[in-house]
């Protein structure tokens, strides 16, 4: 299959030009004006933008999670990815506590073949022992795996204490791949939770009372520490708060390599949802860090506007109302988790692009190629140029839909954006040169897409180590 892009203006991550793209079997082969070739189809982009498709670094589809599983299959879920701009996510491989990695890792390869667009894997380390140690080797050298996450909530379950963020920080810097956390102090939120239940809160009222931005704002602060401690790079997945954005700021301002994400609903939603009459519309909203008072909103978009959050994602995680029900008489039991892979693009365009607060270039950072630069795709993903996967969104600026459950292709019954108009949308997507939204209509192939490799970061280990000047022994002769 080929495919010329006429008469569009590409938009990429460092410039803006007018330009026809040339997609032949599955890569971008030529970017120029009037190019004059010969292809199986023509799509004309006047007066649209041609830029890399969305990648979402943060999803979970058909998570086995707290007595359920997601609703989204890799098949549904990057689907409407697709239908949003989507041409890639970066899912997570989690496995309960004392699971090899390396079985979990291929439970969830075979789970992940039914997707429609590419995918890749940040791998938990959920706990810890010699084989895990070898195992996060293993993943690296051999599976193409630069990433590993770190739970600090959901005790109990696969909250990883500080005798396993240590030792695994530590190993990630030895390898070349780079720790994420999920900031929250888990001990605190389940002391809170108790506290809630004691005063006879029950309702999904009690979910963001019980983990409060201080809950977050010290388990960011103390990974950041952690990190720099280790003298490793750390990635802080859903920055929810000022209270997480604080130690961000504060260690980009010492110098230390420190990357956030933020959450399309966390920039829009606020916490008053909680507070809703309506317990199903309260607990759909139930995920982790909560909403957060409107302040908090502001100071996200300022971090993201001034570069210090990179990326946007949406922690895809579908639990239908029936599965929601699981936490009727007891919040803590909601399963945690809201979607948001269609409407991650357009949300931010809608409130990023059209107000101003974001150029077009940086809508294509946050959206693509920050992430792909962060997690080693870059230039394969996240660019327009010679070379790189067909993986493209033609923009429709003027494009308008109003987001709605009864509309989405997500495979859940609510949407956290309910009624919103926005205004710019995806016209076509294109996954390896292959449209699979077209215009309206999904094509998406179940088991089209395929797993990248993102091959570790090449770090002079011994080069750090003396960087950390605070860090560097000092014996004694006596
Ligand atoms: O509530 C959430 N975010 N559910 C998915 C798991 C996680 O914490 O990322
Ligand atoms: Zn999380
Ligand atoms: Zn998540």
């Amino acid at each position: 299959m080929s495919l010329l892009i006429k008469n569009g203006t590409v938009v990429t991550a460092d410039q803006s030009l007018t330009a026809d793209v040339y997609c032949e079997g599955g890569v971008i082969k030529k970017v120029g004006q009037s190019l004059e070739v010969t292809t199986d189809r023509v799509i004309d982009a006047g007066g649209m933008y041609v830029m890399p498709g969305g990648i979402d670094p943060h999803t979970h589809m058909e998570l086995p999670f707290m007595g359920t599983v997601a609703s989204e299959s890799f098949f549904t879920g990057t689907a409407a990815g697709a239908a949003g701009g989507n041409t890639m996510i970066l899912d997570f491989v989690i496995p309960s506590p004392k699971e090899s990695l390396l079985d979990a890792y291929k439970k969830w390869r075979g789970w992940a073949e039914k997707a429609a667009t590419d995918y890749s894997f940040h791998v938990a380390v959920t706990w810890w022992d010699k084989s895990v140690y070898e195992d996060m080797g293993t993943l690296v050298k051999k599976y193409g795996v630069n990433s590993f996450k770190h739970f600090m909530a959901y005790k109990g379950a696969i909250m990883a204490p500080d005798e396993t963020l240590v030792p695994s920080f530590k190993r990630c810097l030895e390898l070349g791949a780079i720790p994420t956390v999920h900031a929250e102090n888990g001990e605190l939120v389940s002391f809170l939770q108790k506290e809630m239940k004691t005063q006879g809160i029950m309702g999904p009222e009690g979910h963001p009372q019980s983990r409060p931005p201080e809950v977050e704002g010290e388990a960011a602060n103390r990974a950041i520490r952690i990190a720099q401690s280790i003298g490793v790079p750390i990635y802080v997945v859903h920055v929810s708060c000022e209270e997480a954005l604080e130690p961000i700021l504060r260690a980009r301002k010492e110098g230390q390599r420190v990357y956030g994400e933020c959450l399309a609903g966390h920039l829009e939603i606020d916490d008053s949802v909680y507070y809703n009459k309506d317990w199903e519309y309260a607990a759909a909203h139930v995920m982790s860090p909560p909403f957060r008072p409107k302040k908090h909103q502001a100071s996200l978009w300022k971090a993201l506007q001034s570069g210090n959050l990179q990326t946007t994602a949406t922690d895809h995680c579908c639990f239908c109302a029936e599965q929601k029900a699981m936490g009727k008489e007891d919040f803590s039991k909601i399963p945690n988790g809201t979607a948001g892979i269609e409407d991650r693009m357009a949300v931010l365009w809608d409130s990023g692009v059209n107000t101003g607060r974001l150029t077009m270039n940086e809508f294509v950072a946050v959206t693509s190629a920050n992430a792909a630069k962060i997690f080693n795709l870059y230039p394969r993903k996240g660019s327009i140029q010679a070379g790189a996967d067909a993986d493209i969104v033609v923009w429709d600026p003027e494009g308008k839909r109003t987001i709605s459950a009864k509309t989405h292709h997500q495979n859940v019954d609510f949407n956290i954006f309910e009624g919103r108009t926005v205004k710019g949308v995806p016209k076509y997507t294109i996954s390896r040169g292959n449209v699979i939204w077209d215009d309206g209509e999904l094509k998406a192939v179940e088991g089209a897409g395929r797993y990248i490799d993102r091959p570790p970061y090449n770090r002079d280990y011994e080069a750090v180590k003396k960087a950390l000047v605070h860090n560097a022994p000092r014996a004694v002769k006596r």
